[in-house]
C-alpha cells in the first residue's frame, strides 16, 4: 500500500514549465539533455508510444507534447486526455495536437484523478516521476490512480531519470542541482525502488534502463 501522499507538495515539480521555459524545452531536454546527461536517445523513447498508444489515451505529465505529436500512426485518437498541474504545459501541448481534439485536465499526478474509472486502454507517464516530491514508496501512488482509469486489457507505459551506477560525472551533477532547487525530486529513485511501485500495482511488468532512464510499461491492474 502506497504511503498517503497530502504532505508531498507537488509546486516545485511544476513550476520551472513557465511559458518560456516550455519553448526551450524540445531542444534542451530532449534534444541536448537525454543524449548527453540521460543518454537515453529521445528516438527510444518515441519508439515507446508508438508502440503502446491506443485510441482512448490519457497523458499524464504533458510538457510540450512532443511525443504525442511526433506519433507515427497518422490518426490515432478517439479521446484524448492530457492531465497535468501547470496549465501552460496544458495549453502549449493542447495547442501542438489540436488536430486530436484533446481535454485538457489540470490535476496532480499525486492526488486521485478527477477522471472516469476504467476509461482508458493507455496511460503515458513520461519524465514525470522523478519531478514528483517523496520517496518512491510515497510517490508511487501515482500508479495507484493510473490504474483506477486504466481498462483491464490497457497498458501504463513511461520512462523516469532514476539513480543508476552508470550515471556521468555530469548527469550526477546535473541531477543533484535539480534535485536541490525542488525541479527534480528523485533522490530515492532507483531502478528497483520504481519497479517495486510498479510491481505493487501490476501484474505484468517490463523495465528496461537505458542510461539513466528506466523505461517501463505495465499491464493487467492489480484490482
Ligand atoms: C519533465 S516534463 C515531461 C514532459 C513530457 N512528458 C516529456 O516526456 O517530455 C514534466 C511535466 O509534468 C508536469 N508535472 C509536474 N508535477 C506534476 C504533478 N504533481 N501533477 C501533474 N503534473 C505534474 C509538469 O508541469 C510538466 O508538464
Amino acid at each position: 500500500m502506497a504511503l498517503p501522499s497530502t504532505r508531498l507538495n507537488p509546486e516545485p515539480g511544476q513550476a520551472v514549465y513557465s511559458t518560456l521555459s516550455l519553448r526551450f524545452y524540445d531542444i534542451y531536454v530532449l534534444g541536448l539533455s537525454n543524449r548527453y546527461f540521460w543518454r537515453c536517445p529521445t528516438d527510444q523513447i518515441q519508439q515507446k508510444y508508438n508502440a503502446f498508444v491506443t485510441p482512448r489515451h490519457l497523458e499524464i505529465g504533458v510538457g510540450t507534447g512532443y511525443y504525442l505529436d511526433k506519433l507515427s500512426v497518422h490518426s490515432p485518437f478517439e479521446s484524448l486526455c492530457l492531465l497535468d498541474l501547470n496549465e501552460n504545459s496544458l495549453d502549449a501541448t493542447a495547442k501542438r495536437v489540436q488536430r486530436f481534439n484533446p481535454v485538457k485536465v489540470k490535476a496532480n499526478a499525486l492526488e486521485p484523478f478527477p477522471l472516469e474509472a476504467r476509461s482508458f486502454d493507455s496511460v503515458g507517464i513520461n519524465y514525470l516521476i522523478h519531478c514528483l516530491p517523496g520517496k518512491p514508496e510515497e510517490k508511487g501512488v501515482v500508479f495507484d490512480h493510473i490504474k483506477e482509469v486504466l481498462t483491464d486489457d490497457g497498458v501504463c507505459f513511461g520512462s523516469t531519470i532514476v539513480q543508476a551506477d552508470q550515471a556521468s560525472m555530469a548527469a550526477s551533477v546535473v541531477m543533484a542541482i535539480y534535485n536541490h532547487k525542488g525541479i527534480f525530486g528523485n533522490h530515492y529513485d532507483t531502478p528497483e525502488a520504481v519497479s517495486a511501485e510498479l510491481h505493487r500495482c501490476f501484474d505484468q511488468v517490463n523495465t528496461e534502463l537505458v542510461g539513466t532512464v528506466l523505461l517501463f510499461s505495465a499491464r493487467k491492474p492489480r484490482r
